[in-house]
């Protein structure tokens, strides 16, 4: 990732891309899950919790058509942005939504591809930032770390075509036993794909298969 002069914005891989102070700046968590991804021209993704879409237009810029969701409005707008200053290098369909979760995808709309960097940080009420909220929205896990990331593994089947794959980030400060029994609950066949470690941290792209 370079920084441009203006530091409003930073490239990858060929995209510019504009970041915000309401939306999440890509960081290691995203990066270890675009390297983690086997999307191929002509597959169908559907990005939850985009940010500044960077995911979501790199899947676009190999010719996947896409949806891309955000629950926050700045999110939603940035990548409106975004898709239109990259839109000569999009070669798939490209569709920016606001809602929680599954919320904005339509009935029977499925995906061979869905992607989650969830907000996955175990985090306490003495943790939460504050100000506008939206920084506690990107990175609170709740108390267990996998609030949300529960929430989308609830739903998650509705939305995969058969075989489909979904991937997502999950910390090493969350609780694994408890994820992958609801992973197991609800059916999926799952690996860790890749994972980073920091000091205190290590942090998995898991990758579950609807069978
Ligand atoms: C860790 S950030 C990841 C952003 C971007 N995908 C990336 O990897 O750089 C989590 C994103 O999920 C969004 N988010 C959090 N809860 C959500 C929900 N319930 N529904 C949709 N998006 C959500 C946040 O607004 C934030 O943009």
């Amino acid at each position: 990732m370079k920084k441009d002069k203006n530091t409003n914005f930073f490239h990858f891989k060929g995209l510019t891309l504009e970041i915000h102070p309401e939306v999440y700046n890509p960081a290691e968590d995203t990066f270890l899950l675009i390297e983690a991804l086997d999307v191929v021209k002509g597959k169908s993704v559907l990005e939850i919790g985009t940010g500044c879409g960077i995911i979501s237009l790199d899947c676009a810029r190999i010719g996947a058509n896409v949806v891309c969701t955000d629950i926050n409005p700045f999110a939603v707008d940035l990548t409106k942005r975004n898709y239109s200053r990259n839109k000569h290098l999009v070669k798939g369909d490209f569709d920016v939504r606001k809602g929680d979760l599954f919320k904005p995808i339509k009935n029977k709309e499925v995906f061979d591809i869905i992607i989650f960097n969830p907000p996955y940080l175990p985090t306490e009420k003495k943790d939460i930032v504050g100000g506008s909220g939206w920084f506690d929205v990107a990175t609170n896990g709740g108390a267990t770390g996998i609030k949300i990331t529960t929430r989308f593994i609830d739903e998650l089947t509705d939305y995969l075509k058969q075989n489909g794959k979904s991937y997502f980030i999950f910390s090493s400060l969350s609780d694994s036993d408890k994820l992958e029994s609801l992973i197991k609950k609800k059916k999926f066949q799952f690996n860790v794909v890749s994972c980073r470690s920091f000091d205190f941290e290590t942090i998995s792209v898991y990758c579950l298969t609807k069978k």
